[in-house]
C-alpha cells in the first residue's frame, strides 16, 4: 500500500497534488510519501516480532535521501552502509554509529579507518584479507572491531542476474565450505571481535524458498562454528525482499518472511539483523514526469517524457518494470511506447505498453521509484540531476535541489597543466 492516490480525478501524494509539485519544482522529479515510509518500516518490524531478539539497519543504498534517512532512524532503524559516503550521510541524518553495519565486497582502508574513527557497530567481512587488515588498523587505534564474516551459501535467489549476489560465482562473502576455517584465523586475531555470520542473496527475491534454503545452510554453520569453540551472538540476514512493481505481482509480505524466519532460526538465540532496503522505499516514491510529445511510431506511438534513463535507470539496466499513471486520467486508454529524451535506443520504459492515454504537456508518473531511482541517476547527456520531494500530509518539502549543469560545468575546468 501507498500514498499515491487520486483526489477529485488528480493524482496526490498523501494530500498534496503533484500538478502544484510540478508546477513549483519543474519536472521531472522523484516524489516521496513519509507516512508509506513510516507504514513500511512499522509493518516490516511487525513482521518480525515473532523472532526473539531483532536489529534493523535500513540499506541505504535504496534510497539515500537525508530526509528519508531522517524519517528511518526516527522509526528506530539503523543503517546498513556501503561506502564512506553512505556512513556519512547515516551519521548527518542522526543514525547511532553503534546502529551502523558496514557492508560492502570493496571497502578501502581509509573506508574501514573512518568507520572505526565513527565507532560503527558491525564490519561484514567479505574476505579474511580484509579481516587482517582491519585488525590492524583497529589494534594501532587501541580497539577492537565488532565483525561478522560475510558467507557466500552458494543458492540462487531466483531474481534479475545483475542482482543476485548469493551464488557461489558472485563475488561476495567467503565460500560457505571454507567459512569455518576463516572464521577461525580471524576469531583469533587481537583487533577483532568476531560477533558471528551475515548473508545476503539477492535483491527483489519473490520466493522464500531460496532465502530459507540459504538461512538453513547458515543455522548448520552456526552449530558448526559453536561446536568448533566460538561464541555466536548474531547473524546478519540481509535484505532482499521484493515488492510489486506491476498488477498481479505477489512478493511475499513481512508478516510471510517473518514467519519463516521465526520458524527457521528458532534456537539460533542470536541477534538477528536485517537489511531491508526497497521493502521500505520502493513504493513510497514515484518519478514525475511530464510528456513532451507524444511521436507516431510506425507500430505505436512514442510518448516522449522529460524523464529518462538518468532519471530513472532500472527499467534500461534490468529491463524492469516501472507502472506508468497519468497524474490526471481521462479514462482513456491507448497502446504506446515510452521513451525519454537521451540519446540511446535504450532510453525506452516501456514497449507495446497499455497506459492511460496521455497527450503533449500532460504529467504522469512512473510508480515504485522509490528505491534505486534518484540514487542511481547521473546527468548523461549533460542533463540535470534529478531533485527530490517529501510530502507529509498536505505539506511539501523540497529535500534535493536540481543540479543544473552549469553547477556540474562549472566544477570542470580547462587544463593547467602540470609537469610530471
Ligand atoms: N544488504 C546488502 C548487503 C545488499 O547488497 C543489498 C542490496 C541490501 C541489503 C538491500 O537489498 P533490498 O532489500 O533492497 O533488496 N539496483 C538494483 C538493486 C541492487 C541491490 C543491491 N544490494 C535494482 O534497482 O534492482
Amino acid at each position: 500500500m501507498d500514498h499515491f492516490s487520486l483526489i477529485d480525478g488528480a493524482m496526490h501524494a498523501e494530500g498534496v497534488p503533484l500538478e502544484l509539485i510540478a508546477a513549483t519544482v519543474g519536472t521531472p522529479v522523484y516524489v516521496y510519501s513519509r507516512a508509506t515510509l513510516t507504514r513500511h518500516a512499522r509493518v516490516f518490524r511487525e513482521g518480525l516480532a515473532g523472532v526473539e531478539r531483532a536489529h534493523f539497519a535500513y540499506a541505504i543504498k535504496a534510497n539515500p535521501n537525508l530526509a528519508v534517512l531522517r524519517v528511518l532512524a526516527d522509526a528506530g532503524y539503523g543503517a546498513d552502509v556501503v561506502s564512506g559516503g553512505e556512513l556519512a550521510r547515516a551519521l548527518a541524518a542522526g543514525m547511532r554509529a553503534e546502529d551502523v553495519v558496514f557492508s560492502g565486497v570493496g571497502k578501502t582502508r581509509a573506508e574501514l579507518q573512518r568507520a572505526l574513527d565513527a565507532g560503527i557497530g558491525q564490519f561484514n567481512l567479505e574476505l579474511e584479507e580484509e579481516g587482517i587488515a582491519l585488525s590492524g588498523l583497529a589494534m594501532a587505534a587501541g580497539t577492537r572491531a565488532n565483525a561478522t564474516l560475510r558467507v557466500n551459501p552458494d543458492v540462487d535467489a531466483g531474481t534479475h542476474a545483475k542482482i543476485s549476489t548469493g551464488k557461489r560465482e558472485n563475488k561476495f562473502g567467503v565460500p560457505i565450505d571454507q567459512a569455518i576455517a576463516i572464521y577461525g584465523r580471524l576469531a583469533v586475531l587481537p583487533g577483532l571481535a568476531m560477533r558471528g555470520i551475515a548473508i545476503h542473496i539477492g535483491s527483489q527475491l519473490f520466493d522464500l524458498a531460496p532465502l530459507e534454503a540459504a538461512y538453513r545452510r547458515i543455522g548448520e554453520l552456526v552449530a558448526a562454528l559453536r561446536a568448533a569453540g566460538h561464541v555466536i551472538e548474531r547473524v546478519d540476514l540481509g535484505g532482499g525482499l521484493g515488492v510489486p512493481y506491476k498488477e498481479g505481482d505477489n512478493p511475499p509480505s513481512p508478516a510471510d518472511y517473518g514467519a519463516m524466519v521465526a520458524r527457521v532460526t528458532k534456537g539460533w538465540n542470536v541477534m538477528l539483523m536485517f537489511e531491508p532496503g526497497r521493502v521500505i522505499a520502493g513504493n513510497a516514491g514515484v518519478l514525475l514526469t511530464r510528456v513532451i510529445w507524444v511521436k507516431p511510431g510506425v507500430v505505436h506511438p512514442y510518448v516522449i517524457v522529460d524523464a529518462a534513463m538518468n532519471d530513472l535507470a532500472r527499467p534500461a539496466l534490468y529491463d524492469a518494470w516501472h507502472d506508468f499513471a497519468a497524474v490526471r486520467p481521462t479514462g482513456k486508454r491507448m497502446v504506446a511506447n515510452i521513451a525519454g529524451p537521451v540519446c540511446e535506443s535504450g532510453d525506452t520504459f516501456a514497449m507495446a505498453r497499455d497506459i492511460d492515454a496521455v497527450v503533449e504537456g500532460d504529467l504522469a508518473v512512473f510508480r515504485t521509484a522509490g528505491a534505486y531511482g534518484a540514487t542511481m541517476a547521473s546527468t548523461y547527456n549533460s542533463r540535470a540531476l534529478v531533485p527530490e520531494v517529501m510530502v507529509d500530509g498536505d505539506k511539501y518539502a523540497v529535500v534535493a535541489d536540481r543540479i543544473e549543469p552549469e553547477t556540474i560545468i562549472a566544477a570542470e575546468r580547462l587544463p593547467e597543466w602540470l609537469t610530471a
